[in-house]
């Protein structure tokens, strides 16, 4: 059996990073497996936010989420908080991680920056969070971007010691599923940076809430060098914003990068970009025309999340219960 779980937090705009690295592989699977997809609001409270723009938050990542071809019909879509499974399993989780293995995570690192020490301890046990979004399923597959790689290696390491420790194999591995020629799209003002939402320059990132002129404007401003593009990948080597580029186009077309310079090698991006901002404006035009339709209809966005979390529910509340026994809990 499997059956896929992935998450994403409500914060800011969904940008096409997420797009390319993650969400179009959620829609696509939809189609093929049993789906739970999850605006992940207790994992949002773990940094500094205010109430009223998580809650908005919330709404906005659903509408983005079904603007992008999630289809409630066909998957699980809820947030977070809304299932209290998640936050019990965590519990129990906890005392199965080890804190050396919490201390090898580099987000942690990353996000608590220089002031560790002021860092909410819900910031430090993240992961822990995380691996019981994903057991509380039984999930075994976890569409992820790459920079998740390390929780799921931790989800996987929790499950296996949770299955020693009790002596009942009750979780499988979760397996990441991480595909697509761009999981890596990269900010346009800098090839060696993520594309992100907290980059302070908008001018880094395609937002899916972007109109044509404002997609046209930023990839002509992005960043290049002087020289034509290569016919082969080859010589994108050295070239981080010019192999960016080039990766943006093939994913967006399907195609992979050889063909992409097969086709533009030896034109300047004087040339490329127009191509480019056409093939993009194309393939986000509907999502935001969808998006703008849907964002101030809270009425059905939030029956959509109710009935998510009813579904989701009825999963999880008897995998918490197994726990329970397993662990020795009366009930
Ligand atoms: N940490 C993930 C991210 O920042 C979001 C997330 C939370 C997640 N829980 C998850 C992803 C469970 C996959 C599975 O992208």
């Amino acid at each position: 059996m499997t059956r896929v779980f992935s998450g994403i937090q409500p914060t800011g705009n969904l940008h096409l990073g997420n797009y390319l690295g993650a969400i179009r592989n959620w829609v696509r699977m939809q189609d093929s497996h049993e789906c739970l997809f999850c605006v992940v609001d207790l994992h949002a409270i773990t940094m500094p936010y205010t109430p009223a723009t998580l809650r908005a938050g919330v709404r906005e990542m659903t509408a983005a989420l079904i603007a992008s071809g999630l289809d409630p019909a066909r998957c699980i879509l809820f947030n977070q908080s809304a299932v209290r499974v998640h936050a019990e399993l965590a519990w129990v989780l906890m005392c199965t991680a080890r804190v050396g293995w919490l201390n090898r995570m580099t987000q942690f690192k990353e996000k608590s920056g220089k002031d560790r020490e002021g860092a909410s301890v819900g910031l430090y046990t993240y992961p822990v969070l995380q691996a019981a979004d994903i057991l509380a399923y039984k999930a075994t597959h976890v569409p992820v971007g790459d920079d998740q790689k390390q929780h799921l290696e931790l989800a996987r390491d929790i499950a296996q010691k949770f299955n020693t420790d009790t002596g009942i194999e009750l979780f499988p591995l979760p397996e990441p599923v991480i595909e697509g020629p761009a999981t890596r799209v990269m900010s346009l003002r800098d090839g060696s940076a993520k594309m992100s939402k907290s980059d302070p320059s908008d001018a880094a990132r395609i937002n899916l809430t972007d109109n044509a002129d404002a997609i046209a404007a930023k990839i002509k401003r992005a960043k290049t060098d002087p020289e034509p593009l290569p016919s082969e990948p080859a010589g994108l080597a050295g070239r981080p914003e010019a192999a960016n580029l080039v990766g943006l186009m093939a994913a967006l077309t399907g195609q992979t990068p050889d063909q992409i310079l097969a086709t533009y090698g030896g034109q300047g991006f004087g040339q490329f970009k127009p191509a480019l901002a056409e093939v993009m404006i194309d393939v986000l035009a509907p999502i935001n025309a969808r998006f703008t339709a849907l964002r101030d209809d809270h009425a059905a966005l939030d029956a959509v999340l109710a009935h998510g979390a009813d579904r989701a529910r009825a999963i999880a509340e008897p995998i918490l219960a197994e726990v329970h026994r397993a662990v020795g809990f009366r009930g």
